[in-house]
Formats: C-alpha cells, structure tokens, sequence
C-alpha cells in the first residue's frame, strides 16, 4: 500500500486556498493541484464549443473531448486544455460565470474525480478544491476548510483580477462571489461542505506566513 500524504484544502472561493496550497507544496516538495482551474478548463470548453448544459449527451460527448493536463513549474498552474496553454483564459469572467454550472454536473464531477484520485495514488500531494477532503480524498491525513470574511475575500479576488480584467468593478466581484458561495453550497453534487475531521482554518486576520506555520503544524506529525 503506497503512503504518500495527502492534504486536502477545501473552502469557498478566494479564501486563498491555492496560495496556502502553493506554499505548502514549495516548502515541502508537495506536488501541488488546483482542482478548481480543472472545472474552469472544462468550462471553457464547453463555453468555446457552445455546450448545452442540459443536454446529458452533449456533455459526455463533449467530455470524451477534453484532455487536460498540469505542467508545474514554480508551483504555479499550468494547465492545458487539448495541448494549449489555457492557464490565463480560465480566469477570465466568461470561465467564471459559466464554472459553477459547470462543475454541478454529475457527469462533470465523475470524470473530474476519478483524474484527481489517479493523481493522489503514489506522491505527495496538496489539492485544493471544494470536495478534496469529503469526495475525492475522505482518507487525507490532513484536511483544512478554509473561510474568511465575505468583504475581504472579494477584495482579495479584485485585486488578482483588475490587471487583466480592466473594466471589471468590486461590486461584480461581490455578486460574482456571493452567487458561486450559493451555487456550490446548495448544489446537489458533492456540495461545498466542511468533513466532519477537517481543520476550520478562518484566515480573515491572518498573515500568508501565518497560515502557513498553523498548516504545517498540521502536516508535521505526518512527515518522517
Ligand atoms: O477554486 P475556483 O474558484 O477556481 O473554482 C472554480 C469553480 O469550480 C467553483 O465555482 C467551484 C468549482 N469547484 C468544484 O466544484 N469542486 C472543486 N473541487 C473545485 C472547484
């Protein structure tokens, strides 16, 4: 049996779950995966291909066709869809909009699933996401929900966007945010929810480096 340790980082969208995530992958020599931008990149292909997310055939068909594939250099995502770089154009406000949709999808969610778990079974990993701890992994040895202060993270969130989103305004980031918090709370596929055994790490007041020494905290007793 293959004991590679996993920490799974869920919570509601930019808590700054990818840059804990990154931070402990650096530190450790973790390989690090943004579950998130794996939905984005199949909502972009589903926006670019005019998908109908009605339609169960379309959707598996259209599945059938999306290969994805992460590059990881300085811990950063770079990902590809169907060999192109698409690390940029999923953060855009179309990908956005359309994601949470997108990823309440069964068929979606099934494919997406069974890729991260081949992704966990020998190395040591960090995955973030809104089901790691419950769905993907419920056997990780560390798991940390993450949450913080709606105001704050839609700051956080327009700060990272405003350079390559010009015209982009705080208040649609507010809604923008407030509307995916709904969606993945009240969706009926594996809905954003903390497990039982995750850590609440509320990062409202706290530093990067702060976060990161309560995380590795966590992670410690498991390293030999
Ligand atoms: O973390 P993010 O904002 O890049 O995630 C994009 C969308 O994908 C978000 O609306 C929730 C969804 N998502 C999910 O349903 N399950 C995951 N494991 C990761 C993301």
């Amino acid at each position: 049996m293959s004991n590679n340790i996993i920490v799974a980082i869920d919570g509601y969208s930019s808590c700054g779950k990818s840059t804990l995530a990154k931070a402990i992958a650096k530190k450790l020599h973790f390989i690090y995966v943004d579950s998130g931008a794996m939905y984005r990149a199949v909502a972009l292909y589903f926006l670019r291909n005019n998908i109908d997310l009605d339609n169960t055939q379309q959707v598996a068909q259209a599945l059938q066709n999306v290969h994805l594939n992460f590059h990881s250099r300085d811990y950063e995502t770079h990902i590809t869809l169907n060999d192109e770089e698409v690390s940029d154009e999923i953060r855009l406000m179309p990908v956005s909009d359309l994601v949470s949709a997108v990823s309440a999808i069964h068929d979606v969610r099934v494919e997406m699933v069974k890729q991260q778990q081949r992704m966990g079974q020998s190395k040591n990993i960090v995955m973030d996401g809104r089901d790691i701890g419950t769905v993907v992994f419920p056997a990780a040895q560390v798991k940390i929900f993450m949450t913080a202060d709606p105001k704050i993270r839609a700051e956080r969130r327009f700060k990272e966007l405003a350079p390559k989103n010009p015209d982009i305004t705080l208040e649609e980031v507010f809604e923008n945010l407030a509307h995916r918090d709904y969606q993945d709370t009240t969706r009926k596929e594996s809905p954003l929810t903390r497990a039982e055994d995750a850590i609440i790490l509320d990062n409202t007041d706290l530093t990067p480096e702060e976060q990161l020494a309560f995380a590795l905290g966590k992670i410690k007793p498991f390293l030999n």
